[in-house]
């Protein structure tokens, strides 16, 4: 017997055991979209993988509403608060940009709506309190659409995390480059533009993750001409462990992501945060020191993490959420209010040492 088999058991054992059911075995719920844009096109598309359905959307021009709704059968048409209060509704995505997300979701938990709010959640960890108050108190559930966490590769990640077989995380990468100067959402500081909110939230959500909220945060990054951060690097502290976040929205990179164990190596080389393969690494050395004696590593990869091909991913945070209102919850195990808030708090911080001072704020 060679000295890595009883791992790749045990590793293999891991495998299917903690992937998502399958999005299309989630019960129904009938969504209203908020905001006929981009991420919307998508959430409308990928919720056809599911039994859910989009009866309404609510957006500032009816013609480019009514455009969305014939793309996707969607029955109703209207302005924002129409849409998210119609009786047959029971779920309100909410897909405009950043600086909209708090008001928003505040209308329609008072309409007593169950909502998902486009990442991040809001702009800062302040307002994420005033939504959370809000729903705990209309006893609705509301979830940010980090969708990554539904994926089947971040619950396979998790498995291996407590598992042990790799022993403790000492180390997390995560980094998200992507050319986005001249967006007009990512320019302005009036719409809590730059790279970390938009692009840092994944990072700093996947190492949330996995470390919870830090001890300390060195940051650095730089300004745009009007003020917000075309990137943001941040060293995080954490009592046995160290993490590094880089957000860019000026330059190009990759979008790839590592844990670094006592014992091994998860790498997810290529757009981490979107359905991918995943590569387990181990080192061959159960304790002691790893020297040039030491077996070759044992790689294992994950390449058919597979998700339904008629999707792009997000069904699975919608079937997450349709299961989660079903079943009565106001936050979901994978990503509660601690996460949301963790993350958030990371992200003020980090803007706080770059200079980013949004004018609203
Ligand atoms: N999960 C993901 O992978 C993902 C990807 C991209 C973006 N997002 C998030 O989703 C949100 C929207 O991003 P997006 O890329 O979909 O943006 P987008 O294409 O610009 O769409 C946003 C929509 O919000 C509405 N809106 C309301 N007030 C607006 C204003 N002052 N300026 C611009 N739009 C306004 C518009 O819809 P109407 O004109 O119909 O009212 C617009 O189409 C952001 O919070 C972003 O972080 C998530």
């Amino acid at each position: 017997m060679s000295a890595f088999e009883p791992l790749p058991a045990r590793l293999a054992s891991i495998g299917a055991a903690v992937l998502p059911d399958e999005p299309s075995t989630a019960p129904s719920l009938n969504w209203a979209i908020i905001g006929a844009g981009y991420i919307a096109g998508l959430f409308a598309a990928d919720l056809q993988c599911t039994q859910s359905a989009a009866v309404a959307v609510g957006s500032r021009d009816l013609t480019k509403g009514q455009a969305f709704a014939d793309q996707f059968g969607i029955p109703f048409v209207g302005s924002y608060e129409e849409a998210m209060s119609r009786p047959d509704v029971d779920a309100v995505y909410i897909a405009t940009p950043h600086t909209f997300h708090k008001e928003q979701a505040l209308l329609a938990i008072d309409a007593g709506k169950s909502v998902m709010i486009e990442k991040p959640l809001a702009v800062n960890a302040g307002e994420a309190a005033e939504i959370r108050a809000a729903a705990e108190a209309k006893g609705v559930l509301v979830m940010e659409a980090m969708w990554s966490r539904f994926l089947p590769h971040y619950a396979l990640l998790r498995a291996i995390v407590e598992s042990g077989e790799l022993g403790e995380i000492k180390y997390v990468r995560a980094e998200h480059f992507q050319t986005l100067r001249g967006t007009e959402r990512m320019e302005r500081p009036d719409l809590a533009g730059g790279a970390l909110l938009d692009l840092g939230v994944y990072p700093a959500s996947f190492i949330e993750m996995l470390l919870g909220a830090p001890k300390s945060i060195h940051a650095s990054g730089h300004l745009t001409e009007a003020g917000v951060d075309e990137d943001s690097i941040a060293v995080l502290d954490y009592p046995a462990a160290t993490a590094v976040l880089a957000a860019h929205m000026g330059a190009s990179s990759q979008v790839a992501a590592e844990v670094a164990f006592t014992r091994g190596q998860v790498v997810l080389e290529r757009q981490f945060y979107r359905p991918t393969e995943i590569k387990v690494v181990w080192n061959g050395v159960a304790d002691g020191p790893q020297n040039a004696d030491s077996a070759e590593p044992y790689t294992e990869v994950w390449s058919d993490v597979a998700v339904d091909p008629r999707g792009g991913g997000l069904e699975y945070e919608a079937a997450a959420f349709a299961r989660a209102v079903k079943a009565g919850l106001t936050e979901l195990p994978e990503h509660g209010w601690s996460s949301v808030t963790n993350v958030l708090e990371i992200m003020d911080e980090v803007r706080h040492q770059v200079g980013v001072v949004y004018p609203f704020e």
